[in-house]
């Protein structure tokens, strides 16, 4: 069954419970012979309190999405509303500081500043900004990441997982209202990546907050409530309650639905929303 965007935006946020919107979200990069569609009127809610994952191939649209929603990037059309303010044509310092009061990001690399140890790196945000940290809840994000032995280190100094969990910290440490996270798991052994997961599923459960969270390892989506798949820069898919099996099972169905367009000559996967 086809669901029209327009009744019902991939997400299922009920309208007081909206931590983010997008409507009409269209992303172009480049212009004439060499544009890049990378986001393609994408309709999206971001549900308040819930714990979202987005999926999708390498190139469909997820870090775009992320950054578009996180006001990190300019959009070509559309609209994106981060609670009830719309940040698309907010002016760039009224935009900083919402990215610094409301919203932590994890990147995909994990843009660390290398002349700054972890402990820095951490508080960076809030240095910024003039916020005294909350030291109770700072010394539990660094010891549930396990950075307690490496805060004096510096990026160079550190390892990549090590340096992806001081990348987390950062992002958690103001306590955002929102997180989006970029593969937060990609560059983690399992049980750091496990550590990270079961963090961020607490921050949602036990402190109200909201996750979104880029990732490829159907095991890291099984951790969300709500699993957004993209392709070619749409939403063509959601799944409440994933499970890894069942994941996996739909990112098979897609390389079937890729395979016979890419067989058919027409790259786009038009996939409609189909609720089972
Ligand atoms: N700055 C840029 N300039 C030009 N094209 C870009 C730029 N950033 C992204 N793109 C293109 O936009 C599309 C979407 O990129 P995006 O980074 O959002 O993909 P992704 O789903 O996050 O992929 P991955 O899983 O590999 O991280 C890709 O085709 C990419 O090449
Ligand atoms: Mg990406």
């Amino acid at each position: 069954m086809s669901t029209s965007a327009a009744e019902h935006a991939p997400g299922h946020a009920s309208a007081d419970g909206i931590a983010a919107r997008a409507r009409g979200l269209t992303k172009a990069y480049g212009s004439g012979e060499t544009t890049v569609l990378a986001l393609d009127s994408v309709d999206v809610e971001i549900a308040r309190g819930r714990f979202t994952a987005v999926m999708g191939p390498s190139g469909s649209g997820k870090s775009t999405l992320m950054h578009c929603l996180a006001g990190l990037d300019n959009v070509s059309a559309g609209q994106v509303w981060l609670g009830d303010t719309e940040i698309t044509g907010l002016k760039e310092r009224e935009l900083t500081r919402l990215r610094r009061d409301r919203i932590g990001f994890m990147f995909q690399s994990f843009n660390l500043i290398p002349t700054l140890n972890a402990v820095e790196n951490i508080t960076l945000p809030m240095d910024i900004a003039g916020k005294k940290p909350d030291e109770k809840w700072l010394d539990q994000v660094i010891d549930t990441l396990g950075l307690r032995d490496r805060l004096k280190h510096r990026p160079a100094q550190l390892s990549g997982g090590q340096q992806q969990r001081v990348a987390c910290a950062r992002a958690l440490a103001s306590r955002p209202e929102l997180i989006f996270a970029d593969e937060p798991t990609g560059n983690l052994d399992s049980r750091a990546g496990l550590e990270v997961l079961s963090f961020l599923r607490d921050a949602v459960d036990d402190l109200g907050q909201t996750v979104v969270m880029v990732t490829h390892d159907p095991g890291a989506a099984a951790h969300s409530d709500l699993v957004l798949f993209l392709a070619d820069g749409r939403i063509v898919d959601e799944m409440e309650r994933p499970t890894a099996e069942a994941v996996l099972e739909r990112m098979k169905r897609f390389d079937v639905i890729r395979g016979q367009a890419d067989t058919a000559g027409d790259t786009s996967s038009d996939v409609s929303l189909d609720k089972d």
